[in-house]
């Protein structure tokens, strides 16, 4: 049996959905269950909880082989360690007793870069990683760059005034990655219990764009011009604290956009494993296009 956590997040939803294509023995993990898509949620057991207390993660991976593991946003925890670890902490040792074999995670690129020790955000993933894999169960941690969904919570700019805003340097070229190349990637993984040990994998768009060369596909996709505008870093920072947001996750944020700038999703080699078939242009057509013309 495979458990899925997260089940109502933008990736938790499509590995479920996918995941019951071809394997029917499926338990989730959420806090609501009418929030699950409705066609999904009839095919599968739903323990109600959340995922950061061990006793709902003992219950629902009782007789589990695999766990789908995603850390859920905390924006007001009081430190980035504590949004990532601490909130893992419980589960893990839950699956532990329950003799689960095999966690696949939602991680970040950034390993092995200079950047990665004070990258706010994706430094606390990988500490993440290093608690699952330290566990001895079999773990791996699926490395994403930003999403190209991000893109979805600046709709309305980018059909009201025709442009989108990065703290990220707008002129480095970066991978990018489809939330639905992530739900595969982790679904393969998933299935296949061929892997031992710890490792990573990552997901990577086919190639590397800048966030100007993005707006430049934007304006040929959506019909319309579309810029990207520069927010500084202080600004960025302080648009979160003003939304409520922790100082120390605004800061981690800070961080992790300061580090993608300086070169944090650079380090990653594509192979023909890790290279999806979503490109930007792609994406921008089946899901950008349509959520602007809504
Ligand atoms: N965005 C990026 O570019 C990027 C890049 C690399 C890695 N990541 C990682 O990706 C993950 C986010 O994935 P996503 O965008 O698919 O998530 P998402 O769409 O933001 O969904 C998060 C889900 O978590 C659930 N949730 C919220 N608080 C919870 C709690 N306390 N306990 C249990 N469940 C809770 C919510 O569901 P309900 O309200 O229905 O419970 C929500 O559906 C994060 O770990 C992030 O670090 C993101």
């Amino acid at each position: 049996m495979i458990v899925i956590t997260a089940p109502t997040s933008s990736i938790g939803k499509k590995v479920l959905h996918s995941l019951l294509d071809s394997y029917p023995d499926v338990r989730v993990i959420a806090r609501d269950a009418n929030r699950i898509e409705p066609a999904d949620r009839k095919r599968v057991t739903v323990v109600e909880g959340s995922h950061g207390d061990l006793e709902v993660v003992a219950h629902a991976t009782e007789g589990a082989h695999a766990v789908f593991w995603l850390v859920p946003p905390n924006p007001k925890a009081s430190s980035v360690d504590e949004a990532y670890s601490g909130f893992t902490r419980p589960g893990l040792a839950a699956m532990r007793s329950q003799g689960v074999r095999r966690i696949v995670g939602i991680s970040a690129l950034g390993r092995g870069t200079e950047q990665a020790g004070s990258a706010g955000l994706v430094a606390a993933t990988l500490a993440m990683d290093d608690l699952i894999a330290e566990s001895g169960i079999a773990y791996r941690a699926v490395t994403c760059p930003s999403f190209f969904d991000n893109l979805l919570r600046q709709v309305q700019p980018i059909r009201e005034k025709g442009m989108f805003f990065s703290a990220v340097d707008p002129s480095r070229k970066l991978p990018g990655c489809a939330t639905q190349d992530i739900a595969e990637t982790s679904v393969r993984l998933l299935l296949d219990d061929g892997w031992t040990g710890s490792g990573h994998e990552a997901v990577l768009s086919p190639e590397d764009l800048s966030f100007e060369d993005m707006a430049a596909v934007m304006t040929v996709v959506l019909g319309k011009s579309v810029k990207c505008v520069r927010t500084d870093y202080d600004a960025y920072k302080q648009q979160f604290i003003g939304r409520g947001m922790s100082e120390a996750m605004a800061q981690g944020m800070t961080d992790m956009v300061r580090a993608k700038s300086e070169g944090l999703d650079n380090g990653e080699a594509r192979t023909g494993q890790n290279t999806t078939r979503t490109s930007f242009r792609q994406w921008c057509e089946d899901v950008l296009k349509p959520a602007v013309n809504e």
